[in-house]
Formats: C-alpha cells, sequence, structure tokens
C-alpha cells in the first residue's frame, strides 16, 4: 500500500522542466513526439512547452527540474470506475470458476446487491478510508483525473453518502474527479418486482436531490438483461436531461439491448463496457460524438470471448478510451497500466490507440476535454515523467510499477524518479 502525504505538503512543481523526452500524441492527437522538451509550469499551468534549446530567456530565472530525460505523457485518465464501496467479492469470482456465470451470481442475490449490502451497512469514513487506499495506487501510476460512480447504495442516503466520498477524494488528494450517479445499477432488495417504482424513485426523488446538492456530474444507467431495460434508461436520461446532466451507459455488456443508440440520440458521453455493440450502435456514436469506453479488466475477470468490435469502431473513427472499471465484482484491478496492456493484447489496439485511450479519449468521456488529457498552454499542469525509453513500454511491461514522478495540479504529488535515479 502506498502512503502519500496531503497535497499542502507536495512541492510546488512551477518552473522550467527540462531534459524531457515528449511522447507522441502529448500536445494533441498528431504531434509527433519531441526529444529535449521543456514545459514550463507557472501557477499551476503550463505557459510554455517546446525545445529546450527555444525556451525564452525569461523563464531561465525560474526554478529549474532537471527530468533526466524521461518520457512524459499526460496525466492519466480513469474514465469509469467504481471506486467507493465496502467489502470485497472473492467468493463469487471463487463461483464463477466452479461453474457460474455473472447473471447466475447476480440473480441468486450476490452481485453489485451484496455489495450494496456492505456499502450500506459502512459509515462515510469508513468508505473513504477504503477508496483512499485504491485511489492511492491509481494515482501512484499516473491517474491525474477519475470518474467514480455511485451505484452501491440505491436509496438517497447511501448513494450520497458514496458521491460525498467521492468529492472528499478531489479535496484529500489534489485529483480531479467527475462523480457519476448510478442509482440505476441494480435493483434494490425492497423494490423486488417493482422496478419502475424504483426508476421513479431514481428519476424523480435521487437524482434531483443529489443534483441540487452539486454531487452529480453526470448520470448513467445499467442497461442489462439483469440491469434495466431500455425504456427504463430512457426514463432516467430525460430525467437527467431535464436537470442537464450529461448521460453516460454501461451499455451492450452481455447482450446487444439497443442501449448505444439510445444513449447516442441523448448525446451521451461514452458507452462503456460494448462487447456486443453492433454496426447500427456504431454509427449512432459515430454521428453524436460518443466515446467508446473498453473495459478489458472486466473482459478478463469474466472470462468473456465476445471481443468489442474493435476495427468496425476503428474504421468508422469512434474515439476509443480505454479504463480500469474498478470494482469489487467484475474488475478487482487497481492499475490503468495493465488496462493498457491488456486493451494491445486482448482488444488489439495499437500502444498510441491504447495511449489515446488513457489520455485524450479518457478525458473527452468526461467532458474533460479543454483541461485533461493533453499538455498544452493555459491547462493545468498535469504531466507523468516516466523512466522509460518509449511509450510501447507503457504497455509492455506487466505486475512491474515503474517508479514514474507524477506533477498533478501543478504540484510534484508522486516523487519516484527522484528515488530511483535518471531515466533508462
Ligand atoms: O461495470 N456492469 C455493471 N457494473 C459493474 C459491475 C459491478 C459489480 O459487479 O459490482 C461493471 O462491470
Ligand atoms: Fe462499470
Amino acid at each position: 500500500m502506498h502512503t502519500q502525504s496531503s497535497p499542502q505538503s507536495w512541492s510546488s512543481a512551477d518552473g522550467v522542466w527540462h531534459h524531457l523526452q515528449l511522447a507522441e500524441q502529448a500536445l494533441g492527437p498528431d504531434a509527433p513526439a519531441m526529444a529535449d522538451a521543456a514545459i514550463v509550469v507557472e501557477q499551476a499551468s503550463v505557459s510554455w512547452v517546446g525545445a529546450r534549446t527555444d525556451i525564452p530567456e525569461a523563464y531561465k530565472r525560474l526554478p529549474q527540474h532537471d527530468g533526466h530525460g524521461a518520457l512524459v505523457t499526460p496525466g492519466l485518465v480513469d474514465c469509469h470506475t467504481h471506486l467507493v464501496y465496502a467489502g470485497q467479492r472473492a467468493n463469487e469470482f471463487a463461483m464463477r470458476l466452479a461453474g457460474a456465470s455473472y447473471e447466475e451470481v447476480a440473480r441468486s442475490g450476490g452481485g453489485i446487491v451484496s455489495s450494496v449490502r456492505a456499502t450500506r451497512q459502512a459509515s462515510e469514513d469508513e468508505l473513504f478510508e477504503s477508496a483512499a487506499h485504491r485511489l492511492q495506487d491509481l494515482l501512484a501510476e499516473g491517474v491525474c483525473a477519475i470518474e467514480i460512480k455511485s451505484g452501491y447504495g440505491l436509496s438517497l442516503e447511501h448513494e450520497r453518502k458514496q458521491l460525498r466520498v467521492a468529492r472528499r477524494l478531489e479535496q484529500a488528494f489534489g485529483v480531479t474527479v467527475r462523480t457519476t450517479f448510478l442509482g440505476a445499477h441494480a435493483l434494490p432488495p425492497e423494490y423486488a418486482g417493482r422496478s419502475d417504482d424504483y426508476i421513479e424513485r431514481v428519476c424523480q426523488e435521487m437524482m434531483p436531490a443529489l443534483a441540487q446538492e452539486r454531487l452529480v456530474d453526470a448520470v448513467d444507467v445499467f442497461c442489462e438483461t439483469i440491469g434495466f431495460t431500455l425504456a427504463q434508461t430512457e426514463r432516467v436520461f430525460q430525467a437527467a436531461q431535464s436537470l442537464g446532466l450529461p448521460v453516460k451507459l454501461h451499455a451492450e455488456q452481455l447482450s446487444d439491448m439497443g442501449g448505444s443508440a439510445l444513449a447516442a440520440r441523448y448525446g451521451a458521453l461514452s458507452c462503456d463496457h460494448i462487447e456486443h455493440l453492433s454496426d447500427p450502435g456504431i454509427a449512432a456514436m459515430h454521428r453524436a460524438g460518443t466515446v467508446a469506453v473498453l473495459l478489458p479488466g472486466a473482459y478478463y475477470t469474466l472470462r468473456e470471448t465476445q471481443l468489442p468490435p474493435i476495427a468496425a469502431l476503428r474504421r468508422a473513427g469512434v474515439p476509443m478510451a480505454v479504463s480500469t472499471d474498478h470494482n469489487p465484482g467484475t474488475s478487482p484491478i487497481l492499475s490503468l497500466l495493465l488496462m493498457i496492456n491488456m486493451a494491445c493484447t486482448l482488444f488489439r489496439l495499437t500502444v498510441p490507440e491504447a495511449l489515446a485511450g488513457v489520455t485524450r479519449n479518457a478525458a473527452q468521456a468526461l467532458g474533460l476535454s479543454a483541461s485533461h488529457g493533453q499538455i498544452g498552454i493555459g491547462r493545468p499542469a498535469n504531466f507523468v515523467l516516466w523512466p522509460l525509453s518509449d511509450v510501447a513500454q507503457l504497455a509492455y511491461w506487466v505486475g512491474q510499477r515503474p517508479a514514474c514522478s507524477v506533477v498533478r495540479q501543478g504540484r510534484l504529488a508522486v516523487d519516484g524518479m527522484a528515488l530511483r535515479g535518471s531515466a533508462v
């Protein structure tokens, strides 16, 4: 477990960062790699970036930070997580190994609702503590922005508790957090047989109250045979739209319900999972500018065999993001680098596609394109220094956490490079 000090004690990253190798795409979609580059940070924002030899004279008086030839990427963005919950579900992992399917486990009272039971019993402080430990693993690998969903409370009180923890994590760790209200994640036991009534509760009571409390940045639904129907999903989207909240969707994970096309009609930021996505869904996502969020950790953990339609998404020009989907049921994984590896190995993404998937496209999936996902003048200083000589190594090593240094929101928040010395 990593122990990190608080944002207040991290040193300012203001000054000139030099002796850097900028990764391709770091400055934008078509930007080439740049050897011997420099980044100037002032008041926690990037004020200049370019070749070291071109640094304007005025910046030479600022504090100097030697990057020792490190490879530099934008801060990573983990755009789909269920980070706040209590308990764990290793028993279900074992049940699936013994032959049960994810659907069977869910229908027998396990699955999401077992995490709901544990999460309802936990206090806000207990949830904060456990989520903070998990968050630190992600931050140590260069994550600078993260989405955190509710969906293990399934009542106003307990969804609020989860979302409040997400907001507290943002403050405590100086990381950008986007909260997503996922009240329509599963049917709570007290609504057994009354799923439409529950959806009304989500739309009329929970969502407006939580939005009013500024706890909701986006709204999500689990649209699936073991989740909610297309009609129920649309009802939730209408409620979100009336509150001015963007939507996203857990879509086509286990079957082709047509959820992605519906989400695209509501201008969804993203459709996530999408193993069973069909051509009309891809076309609709393309028209709407919806990001395809690929979750190889859930695919791997559930030992799925249906691959998401990567080649068709690529042909259609739908932006693809990659995320951990960290959750206790289907993706107990706390490494975005491992997801880069799996996106390449299991889904056949290229290295540049996988890098865009955890930076620029992930930022787009959260509506953060203007501030995150690439390095640029006027943007908050979020970048990672890797002790690696090329980008492919981000995808290549497995199970070895490179000792990176992370400038997050203008502070040197992780200092692995200094501990290990210069780049290899
Ligand atoms: O993204 N598919 C639904 N939601 C989660 C799983 C949640 C759980 O099993 O606890 C997912 O895979
Ligand atoms: Fe999920």
